[in-house]
């Protein structure tokens, strides 16, 4: 059964995720982890602190000579900013006078909420856990997750399909989203460059005014075969798992599979997607005239792409605050300010093809299992030819 968790506060000395499940003997390329820690990073209108920190995954257990060994994996990232907060932010009790407290809760944020339920006097906890720094873990322990996707031929990437009000107008093709994540220079990862410019003015509007901006992203699993998740239980739905999976990062307030929020305004006619049996080089000969159900019906994979669209929105901690209300007196005041990102589109689409990938290395383990990569692939091989055969 694969599992995971993590732990780490943002301005704590390292964050920790833990992965445990996967079979031995995947081959794992830290080079590559690296790479998907440097694309979470990077963006257009992100704040100060994507300067100070390159995020590296420092492996501790659970991978041997470059392999998987079938014991839990534990990843940690340090925080370079640590050096920083050492004082104010210690293990062992400290000095109360270094204490960064957030004396106004943000709207928007998790601080007040967050000081009502765990009963503390200000914020400074609450957001050191709510804040989606955490979401670097994910994505070190993702990036194993692809790495064991790959070896069963599926791939996940993400773009960018709106930033504040501007909106790429037509469907993205994987080719076009691998260029655009193989990037080395990330503006928006927007497949078209002249949307890509407009959405770049959205964020400096922002900058100039002291605002932030949403957006939605898209994550594309690609060559995922017909058969993971199941309409048997509620709980084991592909679609279920993959929308809470990204609905669980921080600020995401919306998640759509393929065209789900325009099917429920269209008729039936213009919204499934009609069956042929002429495909070449897929699992099957079963092909589609189009992909609105995002690769997902009844549950299931169906052999088509998975789709599945996060929606941000924006960010909370504003340079011109909103009202708020001093923790201490009660008295009205503007909301705390940190150093914030304003726009985090791209970012956010890393993380989610984190979660994407994870939840679709859980449902093909549950279906293929093994303990050993070479026990998978066999499993894996004999379905497909299963579907071969079909
Ligand atoms: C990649 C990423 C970076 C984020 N950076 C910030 C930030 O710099 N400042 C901020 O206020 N919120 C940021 N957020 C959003 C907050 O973490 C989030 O709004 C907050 O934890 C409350 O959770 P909720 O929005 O899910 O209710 C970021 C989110 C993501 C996905």
């Amino acid at each position: 059964m694969l599992r995971y968790f993590t732990s780490g506060e943002s301005h704590g000395e390292a964050l920790v995720a833990f992965l445990s499940g996967l079979p031995a003997g995947l081959h794992v390329d830290q080079g590559f982890l690296d790479r998907e820690l440097w694309r979470r990073q990077q963006g257009y209108g992100r704040g100060g602190r994507m300067k100070i920190e390159t995020d590296k995954a420092h492996i501790l257990s659970g991978v041997r000579h470059g392999i998987t060994i079938g014991s839990p994996i534990a990843v940690l990232l340090e925080n370079k900013d640590w050096k920083n907060w050492e004082e104010s932010l210690p293990v062992t009790e400290g000095d109360p006078s270094k204490h960064k407290a957030v004396k106004s809760p943000r709207p928007g944020h998790a601080d007040l909420a967050g000081a009502l339920k765990y009963n503390f006097p200000e914020a400074r906890y609450v957001l050191e856990r709510a804040s989606a720094r955490e979401s670097a873990a994910r994505v070190a322990i993702g990036a194993i997750a692809k790495l064991f996707l790959c070896e069963l031929g599926m791939e996940v990437l993400s773009h960018v399909l709106s930033v504040g009000e501007t909106m790429l107008d037509r469907e993205a093709a994987w080719a076009e989203i691998k260029e655009v994540s193989a990037k080395n220079d990330v503006l928006l990862s927007c497949v078209d460059p002249n949307t890509e410019l407009r959405m770049k003015e959205e964020v400096d509007k922002v900058l100039k005014t002291g605002d932030s901006v949403g957006g939605v992203f898209e994550v594309v699993a690609h060559n995922v075969p017909p058969g993971l998740g199941t309409y048997a239980q509620w709980d084991e739905r592909l679609d279920a798992l993959l929308a809470g999976a990204v609905m669980s990062l921080q600020a995401v307030k919306a998640v759509e599979i393929g065209s789900g929020i325009a099917a429920a305004g269209s008729p039936g006619s213009k919204v499934h997607d009609e069956i042929g049996y002429e495909a070449k080089d897929r699992p099957t000969k079963f092909s589609r005239a189009h992909n609105n159900a995002g690769g997902i019906e009844g549950g299931i994979s169906n052999g088509e792409e998975i789709r599945v669209r996060g929606y941000l929105k924006p960010i909370s901690t504003l340079r011109r605050p909103l009202q708020s209300v001093d923790f201490v007196t009660r008295e009205p005041v503007k909301a705390a300010y940190e150093r914030s990102d304003v726009c985090v589109v791209p970012a956010a689409g890393v993380a989610a093809e984190a979660m994407v990938a994870l939840t679709l290395a859980k449902v093909a383990l549950d279906k293929f299992g093994g303990d050993s990569m070479q026990e998978t692939k066999r499993n894996f091989e004999g379905y497909r030819q299963q579907l071969r055969d079909f």
